[in-house]
């Protein structure tokens, strides 16, 4: 994922379900006053400055955190103020002194199933928050797109730019059981409460366009311009023949849908 601007403009995806999981948790979330927010992987920032501090109460200030310094400065450019702040950090990383058990409320929309290093997110979150402080995530577990990715690498044309494909792939992407892996981990941590829903989603984009310009901003490989669109159209059709003959999704005819399925989880402290 190299391009802030590129992500800034096909980002619907993300801006809809981190919408549509605010709203669903409003009234769950026991909202603090003046509170501290963290975005954990705010990418560009919009999510964090038009998304979360619009829609919760009572936030004094929110900040964005990502592991990728030209997210970060192209959202310290858009969308930074004075309740608004950006910083580099890497949600999986050793976690500064400053940061310990000092926010009240914390999300995290699209980014975790990027991180292999599960175990030391989640502690991070853990001890990012105050006592009782939550957290509300959603990411990504089994996707199509995985499994086209993988049989992508295998190509001769393809594997020279596919380089350490399984370092992008969701840790729960194998799993015969995801739930059951990640509340393992979540109550060994110490979580007091948790609760996960595992979703099996459709997202249908307005066009193929829009849903290549999404894949592509989410891309973090070097793929040469010239041979980009041959590689997302390899793609597209690996993905549709996976999705029609090994999952058997209905919605697989259409040529912009991405099938996957999400965690949406909320956990206290
Ligand atoms: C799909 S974007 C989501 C951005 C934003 N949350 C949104 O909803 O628009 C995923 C972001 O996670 C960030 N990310 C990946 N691994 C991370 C890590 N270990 N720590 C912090 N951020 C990370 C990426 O750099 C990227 O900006």
């Amino acid at each position: 994922m190299n391009n802030a601007d590129l992500y800034n403009k096909s980002n619907i995806q993300q801006k809809t379900g981190a919408l549509q999981y605010l709203r669903e948790y409003y009234d769950v979330i026991q909202w603090k006053k003046n509170s501290l927010v963290l975005d954990i992987g705010c990418g560009d920032g919009s999510v964090t400055s038009n998304v979360i501090k619009k829609s919760i109460p009572y936030c004094k200030t929110v900040i964005g955190c990502d592991v990728n310094e030209d997210m970060i400065r192209f959202a310290n450019e858009h969308y930074s103020s004075e309740s608004v702040q950006f910083t580099v950090f890497d949600i999986a990383g050793d976690l500064p002194d400053a940061l310990q058990e000092r926010f009240h409320h914390a999300f995290s929309f699209f980014v975790i199933h990027w991180v292999q290093q599960q175990e030391n997110a989640f502690r991070n979150i853990y001890n990012l928050l105050q006592k009782d402080g939550d957290c509300l995530a959603t990411f990504v577990g089994q996707a199509v797109f995985y499994d086209a990715l993988r049989e992508l690498a295998k190509r001769k044309k393809w594997k020279i730019w596919l380089k350490d494909t399984e370092k992008f792939i969701s840790p729960y992407h194998d799993s015969s059981n995801p739930e059951k892996q990640l509340r393992e981990m979540l109550d060994k941590i110490g979580f007091s409460f948790i609760e996960i829903h595992y979703k099996r989603l459709s997202f249908e984009y307005e066009s193929a366009e829009l849903f290549q310009e999404a894949i592509k901003a989410l891309t973090p490989f070097k793929i040469p311009e010239d041979i980009f669109d041959e590689y997302l159209d390899e793609l597209f059709e690996e993905m549709q023949r996976i999705d029609f003959e090994v999952y058997k999704f209905k919605k697989s005819t259409s040529e912009w849908v991405h099938n996957f399925h999400m965690f949406v989880l909320y956990i206290k402290k």
